[in-house]
This record gives C-alpha cells, structure tokens and sequence, in this order.
C-alpha cells in the first residue's frame, strides 16, 4: 500500500497526466470527485432498475413455466398452451395451433437449460421409403432431435415401436392440395414443432432427400449458423420474376417478389416468423386461384421483407436440374461414392460469412431403388451406418 502510493505506477502518473485536478491532495482520483459521485449514482440507479425488471418478469413467466411443467394437461387452458402435446395427434384447427405455438414461443427464456435439438420435417406424399437410411444416421443421437411427418391427408403412417418415425406423424388440415396447401403443410410443421421449447433448428425434407453428411456434423453445422437456410432469389424472365401477379401490390412490391426452393432450412427466430406472418399470407390466399407454384415464392418473398438480415439466400438441399419441370430422379444405377463426394465439389458457398466447402448437407431426389446401394456406401461415403 505505502510502497505503490511513494511510488504511482504508470496507469495512476497517466491519470495524472489527463486530469488536471490537483494531484497532491487528491493523487488517486480520477477527474473530479463530484463527477464520480454521480456517475456511481446513475450506476445504481440502473442496476436498481435492472434488478426490479427482472423480478418482476421472472415471476410472472415462472407461474407460466411451473403450470406448463408440472400440472396435469387437464387442469386448465392455461397450462395446456405450455405443454408440448403428448400425442402429436391432437385435434387442433390452424388458428388454436398456430396461437398455442406463438404463445409456447413467448416463453424462450426457459430454452437456456434445455440442450437444443433438431426437428426434422418430412413433408411426403404417403410413406417414407428411404426410412432404414434415416434410423441408421438418427441412432445414437436421441435427445438432439425431434421427427415430424405431415404426408397428405388421408395417409397414416404405420410403424414399429422401436423405430425413430413411430408416432411422429402429424395431423393434416390440408384440404385440397395445391401449391398454397404445401406452404399450408409447411406452417403447420412448423408450428408442431415449435410446440416443444427445445427445438432450435428446423429442417424441411421429403421423402427422396438423403442425409450428405453424419449427424453430428449436421447438428454443429446448422446450430452454428448464424443465418437460415433459405433459398431466395430474383432472376428475370417467365419462371421467376414472369410469376410475379401485379394484384399482390400494394403489399408486394415487384422488387420484393422471390423465388426459391420449398426445401429450407430455419432457426427458431425465423420459424416464428413464418408461422406468425398473415398479412401477405390473406393476399396469397386471396389469389390462390389466379397465381401458380406459390409454395416457390411465399416463404422466400415474406423472408426477404421481414428478415432479409436472417436468411443465407440458399438452400441446403441438393438437387440436379436439367431443365424440365422436375429434378432428376436418381435411382440404384446412379449411386456410387463418386456421385455422393461430387455434389459437394461443385462448388464452394458462403457459410457465415466465410467461404466453405460445404454447400449442401442433404440432397434430393433419390428413388426407393436407391436404398440398397445407400445402405451399402452410407458408412464410407456418409459418414454413418
Ligand atoms: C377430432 O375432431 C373430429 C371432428 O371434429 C372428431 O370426430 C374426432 O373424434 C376428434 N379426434 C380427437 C382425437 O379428438
Ligand atoms: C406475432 O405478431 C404480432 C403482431 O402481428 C406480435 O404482436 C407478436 O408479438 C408476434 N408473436 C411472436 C411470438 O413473435
Ligand atoms: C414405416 O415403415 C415402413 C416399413 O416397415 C415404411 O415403408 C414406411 O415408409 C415407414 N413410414 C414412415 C413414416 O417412416
Ligand atoms: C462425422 O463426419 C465428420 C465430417 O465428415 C467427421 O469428421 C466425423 O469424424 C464424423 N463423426 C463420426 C462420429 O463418425
Ligand atoms: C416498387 O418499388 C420501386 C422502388 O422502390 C418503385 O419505384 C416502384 O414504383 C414500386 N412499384 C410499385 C408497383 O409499387
Ligand atoms: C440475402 O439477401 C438479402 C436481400 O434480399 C440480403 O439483405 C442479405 O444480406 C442476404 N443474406 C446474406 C447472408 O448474404
Ligand atoms: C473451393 O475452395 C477450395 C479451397 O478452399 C478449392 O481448393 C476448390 O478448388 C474450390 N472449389 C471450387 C469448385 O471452386
């Protein structure tokens, strides 16, 4: 103490230097003593406030939490909005679900203990016939993933207890289906899945995607990106900008119109905006008729509006196009470690913002023939099995 005071170090004689204040008397003090005072004053004032908010908040979402946690389902309609369904087949229309989501979302702070997953969204015609594929890259990773499957309508999955699809179907309210109804199919995956606080990413597949890589480089991949993987671009001529339909002004401005592919990738913050959004869905849905393939522009354009600074403007999902209304098919001929390692080598891509080697962890499409040789390459060409 008398040792550092006979001698200032170099921080103090630099003090000196800045404050004019006299330094005999006061040779520790930084400017004037009257400015510290109310500095330590507004300090205190702050952490008052800050500490009262926090109580105040803490109580009320703790209520919610502890209704939602531990009273039964029946109790009341309050603890039903915070329990993730048991049954994921619950009766629920689009507007009680998509609410029951928004408010369950209302309630993230409570995600900080929980180990985040992934929900993997199958959106399928009927069954999923690369399913043996998808249990082997699944097995070992309970707890970091969460399944959904909406196929259409009138389709029930059937599977063994032990399988990773067992009950994971959901409900379909999906009427007629067209291209508004697959976006339709989409929010309500969505919605499901942000029933359950854990989830945190959120894949949008179909029953001809493979996994590209093993689980546990997906997992880290996607829940360390900062952006969404969501396809979004604008690109003149008939089969992008040519869809725009001049009714949707004023809500859509021609410069905002996006087109993309339907398989994204998203984080729980976009997920919530895409299932909470009704404005320019009431005028998509107002011109479901006269406009075509909107399930290619609705998700990329209100994205593009709402959270351009959210998105990474590509998919994560591979597929070969040739020019024709579809992507290729490819079955058990076309299928060899060299076609798998190829689809990556391509090209290179923008992952947070640096350049990256890995543009695509899925691909699509690929035929039920092709799960044999799948099986066979998945351990030395995927990375699992
Ligand atoms: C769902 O609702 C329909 C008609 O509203 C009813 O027939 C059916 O029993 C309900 N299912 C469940 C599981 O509550
Ligand atoms: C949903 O949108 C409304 C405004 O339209 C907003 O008040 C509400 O906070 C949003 N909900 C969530 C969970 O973001
Ligand atoms: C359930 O398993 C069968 C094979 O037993 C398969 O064909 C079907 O696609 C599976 N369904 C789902 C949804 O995984
Ligand atoms: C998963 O794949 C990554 C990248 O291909 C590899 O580095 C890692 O060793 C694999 N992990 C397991 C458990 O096989
Ligand atoms: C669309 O936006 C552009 C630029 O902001 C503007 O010049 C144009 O008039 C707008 N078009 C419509 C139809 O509102
Ligand atoms: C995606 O595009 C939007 C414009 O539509 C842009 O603002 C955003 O920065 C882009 N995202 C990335 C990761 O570059
Ligand atoms: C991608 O980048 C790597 C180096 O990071 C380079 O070796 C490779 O040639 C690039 N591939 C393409 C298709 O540009």
């Amino acid at each position: 103490m008398k040792n550092s005071s006979s001698r200032p170090t170099q921080s103090s004689m630099e003090i000196q230097i800045h404050c004019p204040a006299p330094a005999t008397k006061l040779p520790r003090k930084v400017c004037a003593p009257e400015e510290v005072t109310l500095l330590l004053r507004i300090l205190a004032l702050l952490l008052l406030l800050l500490v009262v908010m926090s109580i105040a908040t803490t109580s009320m979402d703790d209520e919610r939490l502890r209704s939602w946690r531990f009273r039964p389902r029946e109790d009341d309609d309050d603890s039903m909005a915070y329990q993730p369904p048991a049954d994921l087949m619950h009766n629920m229309s689009d507007g009680e679900l998509f609410q029951r989501a928004m408010d369950v979302s209302q309630l993230s702070r409570h995600r900080l203990g929980m180990v985040p997953k992934i929900a993997f969204m199958f959106l399928t015609k009927g069954a999923l016939p690369l399913s043996p594929l998808w249990e082997k890259y699944f097995a070992g990773h309970s707890g970091l993933y969460s399944i959904y499957i909406h196929p259409r309508p009138s389709y029930h999955a059937d599977n063994a207890s032990s399988s990773v699809f067992y009950r994971r179907q959901i409900p379909s309210k999906v009427v007629n289906w067209g291209s508004l109804s697959l976006v339709d199919a989409e929010r309500r995956l969505l919605a499901n899945a942000l029933l359950d606080l854990s989830n945190e990413r959120f894949v949008l597949l179909s029953e001809s995607c493979i996994p590209l890589f093993n689980f546990s480089f997906t997992y880290q991949h996607l829940m360390s990106s900062r952006y969404s993987f969501v396809d979004a671009f604008d690109e003149p001529g008939p089969a992008a900008r040519g869809r725009y339909q001049p009714k949707l002004a004023p809500e859509i401005n021609v410069t905002e119109w996006r087109k993309g592919a339907q398989w994204f990738e998203a984080s729980r913050q976009v997920a919530v905006i895409v299932v909470n959004e009704t404005h320019y869905y009431a005028k998509f849905d107002e011109l479901r008729d006269v406009m075509y393939l909107q399930d290619e522009h609705y998700i990329p354009t209100i994205l593009t509006i709402k959270a351009p600074h959210l998105i990474a403007n590509r998919t994560l999902t591979w597929a070969y196009w040739t020019g024709g209304p579809h992507p290729e098919t490819f079955g058990k001929d076309d299928v060899s470690d060299g076609f798998l390692r190829k689809i990556n080598q391509e090209k290179n891509c923008s992952y947070n913002d640096q350049p990256s080697t890995v543009c695509y962890l899925f691909a699509r499409k690929f035929a039920p023939s092709a799960l044999e040789p799948l099986l066979k390459l998945a351990p030395t060409s995927l990375g699992f099995g």
